[in-house]
């Protein structure tokens, strides 16, 4: 019993850590939508749907995303009906942090962010014939509720990967004495840039 719950919490730790690297690399794609042109992003997305190794990732992506949503579910499930050991809750005061405390609300929140974004851009990406896929990425922006929406996502994923990423090496065995200073700025910078970094793209195209 023990034993599988310490694997559901590598696994867990293991597939967050591989969302964290396509995140950023998501984020990087994204912030050539604030360049000069349009050209870069086209370019970008151009590479990005036909680069082979992408190709081979995106699958495995998709896999990571089911396997952290349902595995988060339901270790938050079993966590409150207290039939097994607590899911990573190592902060080292005696109260756990508001992040730690509510992982499965801002998760939850970035799930429903994610229906409205496939909706929003993967669909229409992968089947319409898609003329600019700059003016259809920044024409959302144009409407204030879905810049309000997707800001509020963007700091929710902040705080999930404030307290998620420092969680995911713990649960990989990193020794707390040792790492968790660096742990938790490390935890605490990817989170400001991914939280600021998206929201800087929605915001600046809702007033440009
Ligand atoms: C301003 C913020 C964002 C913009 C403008 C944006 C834009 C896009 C676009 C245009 C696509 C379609 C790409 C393609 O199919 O080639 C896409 C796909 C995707 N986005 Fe975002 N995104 C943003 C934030 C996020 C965030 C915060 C997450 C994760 C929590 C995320 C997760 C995904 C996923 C999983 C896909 C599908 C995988 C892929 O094919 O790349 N996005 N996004």
């Amino acid at each position: 019993m023990l034993k599988t719950s310490v694997a559901k919490k590598i696994t867990m730790a293991l597939s967050g850590l591989f969302l964290v690297v396509f995140i950023l690399v998501h984020l990087g794609i994204n912030l050539t939508l604030l360049l000069p042109g349009k050209e870069t992003f086209e370019k970008a997305v151009h590479f990005m749907a036909t680069n082979p190794f992408i190709r081979i990732m995106e699958p495995i992506l998709f896999i990571a995303f089911i396997y952290h949503i349902i595995m988060g579910i339901y270790l938050e499930l079993t966590n409150r009906s207290k039939r097994s050991v607590g899911y990573a809750k190592y902060d080292g005061s005696a109260v756990a942090s508001w992040a730690s405390r509510n992982m499965i609300w801002t998760g939850l929140f970035v799930l429903l962010f994610l229906i409205f974004h496939f909706y929003n851009y993967y669909i229409p990406f992968k089947t319409g014939h898609v003329e600019s896929h700059y003016d259809l990425v920044t024409g959302l922006f144009d409407k204030w509720y879905y810049t309000l929406f997707y800001v509020l996502a963007f700091i929710a994923l902040g705080i999930h990967l404030s307290h998620g990423f420092q969680s995911a090496f713990q649960s990989l065995g990193v020794p707390r004495e040792k790492c968790l200073r660096f742990l938790k700025i490390s935890g605490n910078i990817i989170a400001l840039v991914v939280g600021l970094g998206f929201s800087i793209i929605a915001i600046y195209f809702y007033f440009n």
